[in-house]
C-alpha cells in the first residue's frame, strides 16, 4: 500500500518534468492512453472498495483494532486536519490561577470520565471505545494551545470525542485547554488537594450559549437521533415522526399549530406542551428553537 503510493508519486513527478528531458522519455505513451489507464485503475479501485464495503469484510467492531496501515492513515489525517483548521483560532491572553481552577473543575466534570486524570481511571464504558480515549498527560506535547482548543471545541468525528462548543462557555473552553497544558506537572496528590480547594460549581454549564448554525443544531441537540430532518444528513430513524413537510401541517404533536411560535415552544420544552410525551426536553435555547422552527417551516 505504502510502496504503491510512493511509486505513483514518483511517477507523477516525472511526468511533470519539461518535455525532452530523459525522464519524460521514460514515461512514454500519448496522454490520452495514460488518462485511459488512470480511469481503468480508478474504476478497478472503486470496484474493489465497493466490493469490500458490500461484502462486509471490514470489521467495524470496537473490539478489533484497525489494521496498522489504516490506523496510521487515520492518525495522520487527524493530525493534518486539526493543524489546518486550528490556524484560524485566535488565542486569548495567558491563563490565570482562577482560570486554571475553572479548567481543572471542567476537566473533572466532563473529561476524566473518558480520558482519566492523574490517579483517576477512565470509566468502564470509556475503556470500551475504539479509538480508546488517550491519557491527556501527553496532549500538550503533541498539540499547540490553539490546536487543543480546536479539538475540545469541535470534537473529533468518528472517534467518540464530543464537541464542547455548545456545552461550555468560551471562557471554560479556554480554561480546560489551559488546564491540559499544566497536566504533565499535576500529581495525583496535587489534584486531590486542588479539587478540594475549588467549589464544585466552578465549571458551570453555559447559561447563554452561542447559537448553533441551524443544521448543526439538529445534531448538537440530538434531534437526528430520533427524527429524519429534511436537508440534514443523518440515519434513517423513525423513533419520532419524520419532520418533512411540517409547513403543510396544522398540528404539532397533536396540538394546533398556528405558526413558528407554537412549533418553537414545542421544540424548547415538549413536556410543557404535552406532559408525558416521549420526546424529551433537550435544553434547547429559545433562539435555537425559533431557528429550528423557521427552518422546518421554510418552503422547500
Ligand atoms: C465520551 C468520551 C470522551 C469525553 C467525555 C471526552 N473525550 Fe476527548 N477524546 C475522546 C476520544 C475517543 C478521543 C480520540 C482518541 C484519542 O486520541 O484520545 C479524544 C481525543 C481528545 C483529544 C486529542 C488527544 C490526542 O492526544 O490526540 C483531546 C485534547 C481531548 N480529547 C480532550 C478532551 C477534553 C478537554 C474533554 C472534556 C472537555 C474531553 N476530551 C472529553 C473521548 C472523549
Ligand atoms: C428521543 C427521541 C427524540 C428526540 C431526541 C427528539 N424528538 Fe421530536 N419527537 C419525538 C417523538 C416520539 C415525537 C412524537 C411525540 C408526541 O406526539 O407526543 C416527536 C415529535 C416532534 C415534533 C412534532 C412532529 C409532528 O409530526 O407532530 C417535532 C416538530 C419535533 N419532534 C422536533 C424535534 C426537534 C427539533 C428535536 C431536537 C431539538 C427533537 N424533536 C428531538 C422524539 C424525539
Amino acid at each position: 500500500m505504502k510502496g504503491r503510493t510512493e511509486d505513483s508519486t514518483d511517477d507523477g513527478t516525472r511526468t511533470r518534468r519539461p518535455a525532452g528531458t530523459r525522464q519524460s522519455r521514460v514515461c512514454t505513451g500519448p496522454i490520452s492512453r495514460r488518462i485511459a489507464a488512470g480511469l481503468v485503475f480508478a474504476g478497478l479501485a472503486g470496484g474493489l472498495a465497493a466490493f469490500l464495503v458490500d461484502a462486509g469484510l471490514y470489521d467495524v467492531s470496537a473490539t478489533r483494532q484497525h489494521l496498522r496501515p489504516t490506523f496510521f492513515l487515520l492518525e495522520a489525517g487527524l493530525h493534518a486536519s486539526v493543524r489546518r483548521h486550528a490556524r484560524a483560532v485566535n488565542a486569548p491572553g495567558a491563563s490565570t490561577p482562577a482560570s486554571l481552577d475553572q479548567g481543572m473543575r471542567c476537566f473533572l466534570d466532563h473529561c476524566s470520565q473518558c480520558h482519566g486524570a492523574p490517579g483517576i481511571a477512565p470509566e468502564p464504558f470509556a475503556r470500551g471505545l475504539l479509538p480508546l480515549p488517550a491519557s491527556l498527560v501527553q496532549a500538550a506535547d503533541d498539540w499547540s494551545r490553539e490546536e487543543l482548543y480546536w479539538i475540545v471545541t469541535h470534537g473529533l468525528k468518528m472517534t467518540g470525542m464530543p464537541a464542547w462548543r455548545y456545552r461550555l462557555e468560551e471562557e471554560a473552553l479556554w480554561a480546560v485547554t489551559d488546564f491540559l497544558r499544566t497536566l504533565p506537572g499535576v500529581t495525583a496528590e496535587r489534584l486531590r488537594e486542588w479539587r478540594e480547594a475549588v467549589p464544585e460549581s466552578a465549571c458551570e454549564s453555559r447559561a447563554t450559549r452561542p447559537e448553533a448554525p441551524v443544521r448543526a443544531a439538529f445534531t448538537q441537540y440530538a434531534c437526528t437521533s430520533c427524527h429524519r430532518i429534511p436537508g440534514v444528513v443523518g440515519p434513517d430513524v423513525h423513533v419520532g415522526p419524520s419532520l418533512d413537510g411540517m409547513r403543510d401541517r396544522r398540528y404539532v404533536a397533536g396540538m394546533p399549530m398556528r405558526g413558528p411560535g407554537d412549533l418553537a415552544r414545542w421544540i424548547e420544552r415538549p413536556s410543557a406542551v404535552r406532559p408525558g410525551t416521549l420526546m424529551p426536553d433537550l435544553g434547547v435555547t429559545p433562539g435555537d428553537a425559533r431557528a429550528m422552527a423557521d427552518y422546518l417551516l421554510a418552503p422547500r
